[in-house]
């Protein structure tokens, strides 16, 4: 290898120990029992977040990569896959909580063996395909370290004991800053992934696309102006609602935010990763958790709309990528105390646009489907985002429990338009 080769591999394998770390330091506070918890069937156990995360590296890398690489075992091979039908039959999703045997430490074994052959073929030397699917393997872990915390916030609300994952308390948040309207020109932008950073697949390819003159709110509709929505019969007024959307109301008998809590004296509370917290100190915070129909029906409500996700794109690519993400610790979206008025030093203008990246991932009103051009990668890796095109929406910007290194002003994550599972809320776009 040449110093420039070496120097590659170090960065690369510091950053695999730092991404497997991650993974571990979220499942410290977990208790074995925990790790087991499939509490919906879109969610997965701890444990099985920390097996299949594993089980990339090694079905997709070691066995392919490292000469005389020993399997840890060999039915890991199909038990771990989570969706790619190509390589094998697998597990059906929602049964993940069966999955008792093997125990939590032979899972923690298998990390280390998997973790140990890595290494092995950092120090012989990797070759450009095996790097490649490195980093894809290093992003696939922090998206699965995202969903390890979002998983278990809802296990823990699922159990009727409403366990706190930290004991630390949430500070009470000041009220949010006034919102205000931050214009963008039309005309003819480009989309989509550029430069040489890591993206994946579906980010690309770059393309232009014809804008009409939008504006962006200046942050995510916060918790009181959502209580609004829902105190001016919100949830009670068909015609605010998608077709669907009003089903799953009524079928779900949604009436608030996933999380909310209503007493017997009226009081609001709301479930946090800190347990349980009054409605009235979170109140300048955004509201999260909520589905696409929520987000849909507010925007109607106020007579606005969601952006799609080329207005988002081209109000964050101006900015540095930096907000309140899964490294602050905080596990729980914040208000947004700036205002952009004051920020900018008058008028508001793109450039104090606030809480694009971090706190809670933002619906769009864009369907998740591929850019002209789309091709899926190649093998079995092609079925990672390109199959899952149809009926999903896309959301941007990362939240509180994404990694800072995961995100950026391309990435499109995609749920179905009724999931609330995630730290998802929303802004509102105007014309
Ligand atoms: C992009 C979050 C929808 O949850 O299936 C994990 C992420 N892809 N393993 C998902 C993912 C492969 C994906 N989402
Ligand atoms: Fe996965």
């Amino acid at each position: 290898m040449t110093p420039k080769q070496i120097s590659i591999q170090t960065t690369l394998s510091q950053q695999f120990c730092n991404v497997r770390q991650q993974s571990l330091e979220l499942c410290a506070p977990l208790t074995a029992e925990d790790m087991m918890v499939q509490s919906c069937p879109e969610a997965s156990p701890a444990k099985w977040h920390l097996a299949h995360t594993t089980w990339f590296f090694e079905t997709f890398i070691l066995r392919e990569f490292l000469p005389g690489y020993q399997e840890y075992h060999p039915d890991f091979l199909w038990l771990l896959n989570s969706y790619y039908n190509s390589i094998s039959d697998h597990p059906e999703k929602k049964l993940r909580a069966s999955f008792s045997r093997p125990g939590l430490e032979a899972i923690l074994d298998y990390r280390r063996h998997v973790e140990a052959s890595m290494e092995r073929l950092f120090e012989s030397g990797m070759p450009a395909e095996a790097q490649e699917r490195l980093v894809l393997g290093l992003h696939h872990e922090q998206q699965h370290a995202e969903l390890l915390a979002t998983d278990i916030k809802h296990a823990f609300w699922t159990n009727p004991l409403h366990p706190a994952y930290l004991d630390s308390r949430l500070p009470a948040s000041g009220p949010a800053a006034a919102m205000q309207w931050v214009e963008y020109p039309g005309g003819v932008h480009e989309i989509g992934h550029t430069g040489d950073g890591f993206a994946f697949d579906n980010e690309s390819p770059r393309h232009k696309q014809y804008f009409e003159p939008f504006q962006l709110a200046s942050r995510p509709v916060t918790c009181a102006e959502f209580l609004d929505f829902m105190n001016c019969g919100g949830y009670e007024r068909p015609e605010l609602w998608l077709s669907e959307g009003w089903d799953t109301i009524q079928a779900q008998n949604w009436r608030a935010p996933l999380y909310w809590h209503r007493d017997q004296s009226g009081e609001w509370s709301v479930f946090t990763l800190h347990g349980e917290m009054p409605l009235s100190d979170l109140a300048g915070t955004p509201v999260c958790h909520v589905s696409y129909f929520e987000a849909d029906a507010f925007a109607n409500w106020a007579g606005k709309r969601l952006p799609t996700e080329g207005e988002w794109e081209i109000a964050a690519s101006r900015l540095q990528v930096e907000g309140n993400l899964l490294e602050s610790g905080r596990l729980h979206p914040s208000a947004c105390e700036i205002s952009s008025t004051i920020a900018s030093g008058g008028k508001p203008n793109a450039a104090t646009m606030n809480q694009m990246f971090g706190d809670v991932w933002e619906w769009t009103r864009s369907p998740y489907v591929g850019y002209p051009g789309y091709r899926p990668l190649s093998g079995a890796l092609g079925e990672y985002n390109g199959k899952f095109m149809s009926n999903q929406m896309v959301l941007r910007g990362g939240s509180i429990v994404t990694p800072a290194s995961h995100i950026r002003a391309s990435y499109r994550n995609f749920f179905p338009a009724s999931t609330r599972w995630q730290f998802s809320g929303f802004r509102l776009a105007n014309r």
